[in-house]
């Protein structure tokens, strides 16, 4: 089947697919945490993980449900290449998380860490959950939420740029979506995590290397003016700490299940 079209978010995670899975503590953190707010009863015949990336929670659910069916869905061709590559066994699909093309009801658990947050219609992706997930069949998400990456925005404003980065949906969003989603929502929660980095330029590195460097829209640093760029490495500097220059990431974790 032919593979979907380029979009700029799908081209920015294939870039990042040979370096992602060495950038991605955070990622893992973030996706191990989620597995433990699983239900411990669930039984699970049939899972896919939305947004798989280079397909390390396959792995993770392969070996929880080591007898169910697991499918990983990636709109990047490149992530999906890699999963392909290091982690065989589940099927693999090319598709956006708004489309997905699997049958009504087919799934006991649809699994996403750290994907939904690029998809601008929360509620569509919320009723597609829905669509393809068996009654009593659970979603775990995790996502992030406005106040990701402030360190970054507060430095971009400092140096007066029209670059800014991109605006996450809120916590209170999430809340909503949920409630009006006719999934049962078990939990929801949203906890910050902090990440540390030598300089600015090791943080644009790193957002690069996970494929995110689309979350800071228009000018790149090193297109600033030089009084721009000196302003915005003064202003973050300002935030230092003594484990280095913060990045903050909002996290939010959500767990549903589909009413019986
Ligand atoms: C930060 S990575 C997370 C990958 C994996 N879940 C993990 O935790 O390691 C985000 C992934 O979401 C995928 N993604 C973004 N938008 C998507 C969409 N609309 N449909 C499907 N996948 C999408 C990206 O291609 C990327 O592989």
């Amino acid at each position: 089947m032919a593979e979907p079209c380029i979009n700029p978010v799908a081209r920015a995670f294939s870039a990042a697919a040979h370096s992602y899975d060495s950038e991605a503590a955070l990622q893992r953190e973030v996706g191990l945490r989620l597995l433990e707010q699983l239900p411990s009863m669930l039984q699970v015949d049939s899972w896919l993980d939305l947004g798989c990336g280079t397909g390390y929670f396959c792995q993770q659910l392969q070996q929880r449900f080591p007898d169910a069916q697991g499918t990983g869905l990636d709109i990047a061709p490149g992530m999906l290449q890699q999963a392909r590559a290091l982690r065989p066994g589940p099927d693999y699909l090319c598709a956006d998380a708004a489309a997905v093309p699997l049958a009504a009801q087919s799934q006991d658990l649809v699994f996403s860490s750290l994907a939904l947050q690029w998809c601008e219609d929360f509620a569509s992706i919320l009723a597609e959950a829905g669509r393809i997930l068996r009654p009593g069949g659970v979603l775990a998400f995790s996502s992030l939420a406005s106040g990701t990456l402030y360190e970054l925005g507060l430095s971009w404003q400092a140096a007066g740029s029209t670059g800014r980065v991109n605006r996450f949906r809120t916590q209170d969003d999430y809340r909503q979506h949920c409630a009006n989603s006719g999934l049962q929502t078990l939990q929801l929660e949203c906890r910050p995590h902090v990440q540390h980095y030598a300089d600015v330029r090791a943080v644009t590195r790193h957002l690069r290397g996970i494929g995110a460097q689309h979350l800071q829209q228009g000018e790149r640093p090193g297109l600033l003016g030089r009084n721009a760029y000196q302003r915005l490495l003064h202003s973050y500097e300002q935030l230092r700490q003594p484990a280095g220059l913060p990045v903050t990431w909002q996290v939010v974790y959500g767990v549903l299940r589909k009413p019986a």
